[in-house]
């Protein structure tokens, strides 16, 4: 058994950020990750972070605005303010590490405007910044002598007499589970977005900590809430940036025309990503797309300026179309990209089980609210993986000793082994290919009643089949074929709170547009959705949002 004051699952950006609070604290901490720190999806973030810089003339509150009209009036205003207002330190504070941000013509921080904002307040790496601030958070980890269970697998969290006690994990590398007990766990793991098929989501994020957290008793909040990125590349779902049209690139239907002239007339491009989403999808419906996608058009920015700003969708654009993008528009379409519902949390990541915390994609604190806009999730990780550090210092503090029961122990490494010892039935890929496939259709940029439905009785359907899959690989070394099997359960507990979430809220607000019921609804539904599990029984009930100052509005780019 081992032992820790604080023990962080996941080391993305908010795992590594929250990592380094806890370190410097002086607190036993250890960070667990089912790959090495710097394979976490947060490397796959591309366009940059947000911060409104007062000393250069910006306005914290201007950005708070926007992030709120962004998510459609859901977002609750308070933790909005704080995520917006500590932004510039954060951001700062991240250059003083060591993050090389990419500069203006006079060498100072530069910035490219994203999509919702009504300035340019996105500071970016190229089109790697998520990758560059991954790397620096992980040196300094390195620096620190953190503790890294790595290539280790959460399968159960440890609950004692209602609290969080640590977690039940597998070592990939030897097949063996072992208990890790902490006085406080915080849930660093990202998102879900391979429920979903395709993806713009590395293949990791099957939302483990979103389950793991709700089998607990933690409700998950608004999980209806899917972005749909407007530019995933056409087939396999790679995302290429929304820095692109940040740096000015169009999007064109089949007849050559701008069209979001006609959806966002003063945006256009860098409308909040629900609308252009439905944009796309609505030419494509409507016979302007081609072969199921729009063109993303970068011609006019320029070689230099592409290969300077974006060079990464460059080389994405020429090894998996082989299109330089200088001299030809490349085909993109709406493409499943983040989940802006998570567990519930406080603005200090408490989630409702005492002890467990979470940050990043897999909480909703919530500041994106109904739709996240671009680069305020890299901002999310760094502000509230340092504050839900902050409250597990504190809650660790309070606790003496950590019990040493280890009775857990061997109901799960039953559980685990009749599915190693079951020798047919239904392989992991069959039903994940089902599930993804049901969920795009289902729960998609466009959804109604029958649709949601439909993907609502897959996933029970799947969920009871998936007690009959079985794997080839029975040994005990780097067993990915079980992993795969453990994944497929957590994304299939996630999805069907993603439809319960869908099927309950009767209005479109944000990415959930429903063609049955086209209207925003304040009246009824200016409110939150939970699923949680009580007893055995999935459960919905709502809350109210958290206005402070922004009364919702039409929302019109
Ligand atoms: O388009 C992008 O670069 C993605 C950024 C984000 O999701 O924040």
């Amino acid at each position: 058994m081992y032992e820790h004051d604080i023990l962080i699952v996941g080391a993305g950006l908010a795992g590594l950020r929250a990592a380094l609070e806890s370190i410097e604290a002086g607190k036993n901490t250890a960070i667990l990750s089912k790959v090495h720190p710097v394979r976490s999806h947060s490397c796959a973030a591309q366009g940059g972070i947000n911060a409104a810089l007062t000393d250069r003339g910006d306005d914290w509150e201007d950005h708070a605005f926007s992030t709120i009209k962004g998510s459609d009036y859901l977002a609750d205003q308070e933790a909005v303010e704080i995520m917006c207002r500590e932004a510039g330190e954060n951001l700062i504070e991240l250059e003083h590490m060591g993050v090389i941000f990419s500069r203006d013509e006079e060498g100072k921080l530069g910035t490219r405007r994203f999509g919702g904002q009504s300035v340019a307040r996105t500071f970016f790496v190229g089109a790697i910044t998520g990758s560059a601030m991954l790397h620096v958070l992980y040196e300094q980890t390195v620096k620190q002598n953190a503790q890294v269970y790595e290539e280790w697998f959460v399968t159960k969290l440890i609950i004692e007499d209602g609290e969080c006690r640590g977690v039940i994990a597998m070592d990939i590398h030897s097949g063996k589970l072992e208990i890790i007990k902490a006085k406080s766990v915080i849930l660093a793991t990202g998102g879900a977005g391979r429920i979903f098929e395709p993806s713009t989501n590395a293949l990791i994020c099957t939302g483990d900590g979103l389950a793991l957290a709700y089998n607990a008793g933690a409700s998950l909040m608004d999980m209806e809430m899917i972005q749909y990125h407007p530019t995933g590349l056409a087939g396999n779902g790679i995302l290429l940036s929304e820095g692109a049209r940040g740096e000015g690139a169009y999007l064109l239907n089949s007849k050559g025309e701008r069209f979001m002239e006609d959806y966002a007339p003063e945006y256009l491009e860098l409308a909040s990503r629900d609308v252009v989403s439905r944009a796309e999808q609505t030419e494509i419906n409507e016979g302007r797309g081609i072969d199921g996608c729009v063109l993303l058009d970068c011609r006019h920015l320029g070689k230099s300026k592409i290969e300077e700003r974006l060079g990464y969708l460059q080389e994405v654009a020429t090894e998996f179309r082989g299109i330089d993008l200088a001299e030809e528009p490349i085909p993109v379409k709406p493409t499943m990209h983040y989940i802006m519902g998570g567990v519930k949390t406080d603005f200090m990541g408490q989630t409702d089980v005492p002890g467990l915390f979470a940050a990043g994609e897999c909480a909703n604190v919530s500041v994106h609210g109904g739709n996240r806009l671009g680069a305020n999730s890299l901002l999310d990780t760094i502000v509230f993986g340092r504050r839900s550090a902050r409250a597990a210092i504190e809650h660790a503090s309070q606790i003496n000793s950590i019990s040493k029961n280890t009775d857990e122990l061997n109901n799960e490494t039953k559980r685990i082994q009749n599915i190693i010892n079951r020798t047919n039935g239904e392989r992991t890929a069959t039903l994940r290919n089902e599930m993804g496939e049901a969920m795009t259709s289902g729960i998609g940029v466009f959804r109604d009643t029958r649709s949601i439905e439909l993907a609502k009785q897959k996933v029970l359907n799947l969920i009871d089949r998936y007690e009959n899959t079985y794997i080839d690989n029975k040994g005990k070394i780097f067993n990915t074929d079980l992993i795969f099997n453990l994944e497929l359960k957590y994304m299939l507990d996630v999805a069907l709170t993603m439809c319960v979430g869908a099927e309950n809220r009767k209005e479109s607000r944000g990415a959930h547009y429903r063609t049955d019921i086209t209207e925003r609804d304040d009246q009824n539904w200016l409110k939150h959705t939970h699923v949680a599990k009580i007893d055995g029984e999935v459960q919905f009930y709502t809350s109210d949002v958290n206005i402070t100052k922004w009364k919702p509005e039409i929302r019109e780019y």
